[in-house]
């Protein structure tokens, strides 16, 4: 069956955002095949009738086997390591599992003759902008482990593609949010810091409060303004830089993924409110470290080039589906 139809490996498949992809490549008629540790993934996440193989990316021997096996064509690599503060108290585990095992990972594919792959970047990766939007020739420079460990993979990746017959695109995510909106996946990670999932979790009683991490910040209302997207906007965004990159293999692109515009905290408690009819309880503290006052995309390039067209470019709709997710997952975790 593999032999008549495109499969594309997809790393983390059992993650957040790779469950989504996996969802946008089956719907649109590819063959996704999934390959995660289940470290921070789950299995339920894999639809059934998806190739699943646990392990690690950075076994030559599985790699070799799965691209035989399953005629694999392309790669998305979203297995990695995504807590911040954390890649501040480790920072090997980040170029252990962001950097070094990418390496890895790249070398098996081109090992392989896997020849395009899309590569899970960050905004995390410029810093503190100078300006805003940030467009994508901004300066990168991180101001945490996490950004360093997947910048220095975009810097490999670019390497790697002008030496061999392989090309790539980075795609710098900003604030991933929402849930697939047939109820199919949704952010399961227990314990999660993003604030979109925070909110969502308060809401349904299930923390006592939201905290808003600084109200003096250099913005509309003084809380940190960030530029939300909904996951299977990003998801399809994926599958356009894979129609791209196996039509132009002389190309390579690293774009932005966000909408261009950004909320700010109490903006985004606000729209939970409006989404459940009720109030947060909201308490507001000190500001988190390292947080910058705004980060918004300037996303010309990926609307230019990919003629991505957002199709839930509206907070009250992540809210919305970010909810359901979180009232499916309680039902879930209940069963
Ligand atoms: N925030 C709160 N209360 C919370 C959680 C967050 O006020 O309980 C605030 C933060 O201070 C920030 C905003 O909400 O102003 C968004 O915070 P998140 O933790 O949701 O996301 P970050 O912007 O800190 O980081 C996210 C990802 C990173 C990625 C970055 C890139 O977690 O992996 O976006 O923009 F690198």
């Amino acid at each position: 069956m593999a032999q008549d139809k495109r499969s594309i490996l997809v790393t983390g498949g059992a993650g957040y955002i790779g469950s989504h992809a996996v969802l946008a490549l089956k719907d649109a008629g590819y063959n996704p095949v999934v390959i995660d540790n289940l470290v921070t993934g789950f299995r339920w996440a894999v639809p059934d009738d998806v190739p699943f193989y646990e392990g690690n990316v950075v076994d030559g021997a599985l790699i070799a086997q799965i691209v035989k096996h399953e005629n694999i064509v392309a790669a998305m690599h979203f297995a990695g390591s995504v807590v911040v503060p954390e890649s501040v108290e480790n920072p090997l585990k980040y170029y252990q599992n962001n950097t070094a095992n990418s390496r890895e990972f790249i070398e098996h594919l081109i090992h392989n003759n896997v020849r395009h792959l899309i590569f899970s970047s960050t905004a995390a990766t410029y810093g503190i902008p100078e300006q805003m939007p940030v467009a994508e020739d901004c300066p990168q420079i991180p101001i945490n482990p996490y950004g360093m460990s997947k910048l220095m993979t975009e810097y490999m990746l670019r390497d790697i593609s002008a030496a061999h017959d392989f090309n790539f695109c980075a795609l710098r995510y900003f604030n991933v949010a929402g849930a697939d909106p047939q109820g199919r996946s949704g952010q399961s990670t227990a314990g999660a810091t993003h604030l979109i999932k925070v909110a969502v979790e308060a809401a349904l009683g299930r923390r006592d409060s939201i905290g808003i991490f600084g109200t003096d910040f250099d913005t509309k209302d003084g809380s940190g303004v960030r530029d939300y997207i909904h996951v299977s906007d990003l998801a399809q965004a994926h599958l356009l830089a894979l129609q791209a990159l196996m039509n132009n293999p002389q190309n390579s692109y690293t774009l932005n993924c966000g909408y261009g515009h950004g909320f700010s905290v109490i903006e985004v408690l606000d729209a939970v409110d409006r989404v459940t009819n009720a109030k947060l309880n909201r308490v507001i503290q000190g500001r988190r470290a390292g947080d910058p006052d705004a980060l918004v995309a300037d996303n010309r390039a990926i609307m230019a080039q990919f003629n991505w067209t957002p199709q839930y470019n509206d907070l009250d709709i992540i809210v919305t589906h970010a909810l359901q997710w979180e009232r499916i997952l309680s039902q879930k975790n209940m069963a």
